[in-house]
């Protein structure tokens, strides 16, 4: 068989209702449903190319060949496309992400979006952009959001959930349904200590507030929808910033706390700036960076009050944009 090459770009994307817990047991199934937004602006773009004189397969991310955990997550999703084709070849994956690996927007999300399609089309399979989503969902549950566009929602998966059961994420509202800017505010050029799928396991084994947050968390997420889908921006801004201060809340009784004095710097401000008329939110990841929520009309008096925080590193501004998207396909 001759060399299958595939590229694909995919974005990142800001959950306003947060993906915070897994289901026991194989498959990387979420406990609690989130939404999020796709952002345009920022990218990965990844080729894979399947080739059968390769004998073991080769990953470079960002320029760099890549080892241990890195380069298993990302053979066991080939391992999937290849066991799904019934071809063995090994493949050279090489991806590249222009926006900062430590900007705390997950580069996983738009790495592993990008990574399934291109893996896919690459072997030669003519799939559905659900079983995509599916697909990227076993690697990183935030990247089956990025696969599509606009605003995306992942179910949680029942209890008892099993590695047959096919949960893609789903789009549910385009693009411009909200005037939302994002910017990003980096608070350290650092990486993070504890990755967001240890996290998630340590809050759900230790925190005395997991079955709390397990509660709360579909609620919020039903309300930021129905939100979002009568386009009432007040109400996702502030539900988006309710989910991430329960996340956190939990994180932080197990011992996690991502945040620096920056993060908190940047939440008073944004606080600040909403005790003064202008609808302006905060989320935060696993992570101390702060995605501020805004009306793309309010960005000149955000920016200037944001500018103010001492540790902030850089702002990076983002925008609701599309799914992953096919550069290029060769045979
Ligand atoms: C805080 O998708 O990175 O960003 O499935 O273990 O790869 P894994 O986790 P990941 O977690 C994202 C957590 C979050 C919230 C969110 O994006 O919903």
């Amino acid at each position: 068989m001759t060399a299958g090459v595939a590229v694909a770009v995919a974005h990142p994307n800001v959950a306003l209702s947060k993906y915070w817990g897994k289901r026991d047991g194989p498959g990387n199934y979420p406990a609690v449903p989130s939404l999020s937004v796709t952002l345009s602006g920022l990218s990965t773009r990844t080729s894979v190319r399947f080739d059968n004189s390769l004998p073991e397969d080769v990953v470079i991310l960002n320029g760099e060949p890549t080892v241990g955990r890195v380069r298993e997550r990302v053979t066991s999703l080939l391992d999937r496309v290849r066991a799904a084709a019934g071809d063995s070849r090994r493949a050279e994956v090489v991806s590249q992400n222009d926006f900062p690996t430590a900007s705390g927007l997950a580069s996983s999300a738009s790495g592993f979006a990008a990574l399934a399609l291109a893996a896919v089309r690459a072997i030669g399979l003519d799939w559905a952009e659900s079983r995509v989503s599916d697909l990227a969902r076993r690697s990183s549950g935030s990247a089956a959001r990025s696969v599509f566009g606009g605003y995306v929602v992942l179910d949680a998966a029942p209890v008892g959930v099993t590695e047959d059961c096919v949960l893609p994420a789903v789009s549910v509202a385009p693009a411009d349904i909200l005037p939302l800017t994002v910017l990003v505010c980096m608070t350290t050029e650092l990486p993070k200590a504890t990755g967001s799928t240890a996290g998630m396991v340590e809050t759900l084994r230790r925190s005395p507030y997991a079955s709390a947050w397990l509660e709360e968390a579909p609620r919020i997420h039903a309300r930021l929808r129905a939100a979002l889908l009568a386009g009432d921006f007040a109400t996702v801004g502030e539900l988006a910033e309710a989910s991430s201060l329960a996340m956190h809340a939990s994180a932080i009784a197990a011992g996690l706390v991502y945040w620096n004095g920056a993060t908190l710097d940047l939440l008073g401000v944004v606080r600040r700036l909403r005790e003064s008329g202008l609808e302006v939110f905060a989320s935060v990841d696993a992570g101390p960076h702060v995605k501020v929520l805004l009306r793309e009309t309010d960005q000149d008096v955000v920016r200037a009050a944001i500018d103010s925080v001492s540790g902030l590193k850089r702002v990076v501004r983002a925008r609701p944009g599309p799914g992953a998207a096919l550069e290029s396909v060769e045979g």
